[in-house]
């Protein structure tokens, strides 16, 4: 089975449609086809400044979303990268092989740092993708399910890997970014050009999967679309709609055209209306289950340990064969 690698950060409360639809959904999907490992990315967590206590519930809090969304710890090895400290110690190797130029051009980081004040961002903000490229090269990862926001780490996860095959012989796999596409960017409610995110402005245009289900009914009644009346799926001439289409879509299986027959003649209105009910019918359950979940948290603990040991196995193997080519001495 091809291998898959795949994480997410616990930077919030609740994971949001975007993380969701453009990444989370194909993980339970992946889980059927590929040897998949799925990891809570809290080293990449500390990159912007936190609250100690609050990473600590939102590690647990992110792994319980991810089980109640349908991964299922018999099938997948998910787990808490901080557990695997091989992470970290292949990081700093890819580090001494990635230009300095080559890591200034990350557009994350250009913006995140932006945000900060040069000055004030910090050198993991900047060294962040290239944790990322160890992360998946350590389980030598094919394919990679991520939303189209991470497109340049990957391209430079497939550089570093190359280039190291290439200075000291063949050691990783070179991974693919697996980004379906008519999910891939998930837009902002209220500001339809822009990516839904965490650190959206205002929290009206993100759907955050644990957030009282009539607050996000709220949220898709009052989603801006666009003007004209009529529902057709363009996302550039009306990507307030294609969003609602996207997201209605994803979340019933149904074909956009077929939503698109269903709903000629009607208004933006009814559109609305219908996919607010279809958001609340799918967080619900998603909400108990993750409630389950947390309220056991030693069981939670105790599935997380199981799935770092499982990783760790992996990772010792691919850190000590990278160590190795690199010319480090073996301890005896
Ligand atoms: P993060 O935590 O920001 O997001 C997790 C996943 O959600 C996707 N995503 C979206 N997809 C569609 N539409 C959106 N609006 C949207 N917003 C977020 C992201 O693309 C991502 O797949 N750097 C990563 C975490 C990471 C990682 C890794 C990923 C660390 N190591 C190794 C893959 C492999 C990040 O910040 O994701």
């Amino acid at each position: 089975r091809p291998r898959v690698l795949s994480g997410i950060q616990p930077t919030a409360d609740s994971f949001h449609l975007g993380n969701y639809l453009g990444a989370v959904r194909n993980w339970v999907a992946m889980q059927e086809t590929h040897d998949t490992f799925y990891c809570v990315v809290d080293l990449h967590a500390i990159t912007m400044g936190h609250d100690p206590a609050l990473l600590r519930q939102r590690t647990r809090l992110s792994a319980a979303q991810l089980l109640a969304a349908g991964l299922d710890p018999e099938r997948c090895t998910l787990f808490v990268q901080s557990h695997v400290p091989e992470h970290p110690q292949l990081s700093w190797v890819m580090s001494c092989i990635t230009g300095f130029g080559e890591a200034s051009r990350m557009t994350q980081f250009k913006d995140k740092s932006a945000k900060q004040g040069t000055d004030r961002a910090s050198v993991g903000l900047f060294t962040y993708p290239i944790l990322q490229a160890a992360d998946i090269l350590l389980y030598q990862a094919d394919a990679v399910p991520v939303g189209e926001d991470q497109r340049q780490h990957l391209e430079l996860t497939r550089d570093l890997a190359q280039r190291f095959n290439t200075l000291f012989g063949k050691t990783f796999t070179v991974p693919s970014a697996f980004i379906v596409r008519d999910t891939a960017k998930i837009t902002d409610l209220q500001e339809p050009t822009a990516k839904m995110s965490k650190s959206a402005s205002s929290p009206a245009g993100i759907i955050e999967l644990l957030e009282d289900p009539a607050r996000s009914a709220k949220k898709i009644r009052s989603a801006v679309t666009d003007t004209g009346r009529e529902i057709i799926f363009d996302p550039a001439a009306k990507p307030g709609v294609s969003n609602l289409l996207t997201i209605y879509s994803a979340l019933t299986g149904r074909p956009i055209d077929d939503l698109v027959g269903a709903y000629d003649g009607k208004g933006y209105g009814d559109l609305k209306k219908d996919l607010a009910e279809v958001v609340v019918e799918f967080v619900r359950p998603v909400q108990e289950r993750t409630r389950a979940y947390l309220d056991d948290p030693a069981q939670l603990d105790k599935l997380l340990a199981i799935g770092a040991e499982k990783a760790r196995a992996v990772a010792v193997e691919t850190l000590r064969a990278a160590y190795d080519k690199v010319g480090f001495l073996a301890p005896a």
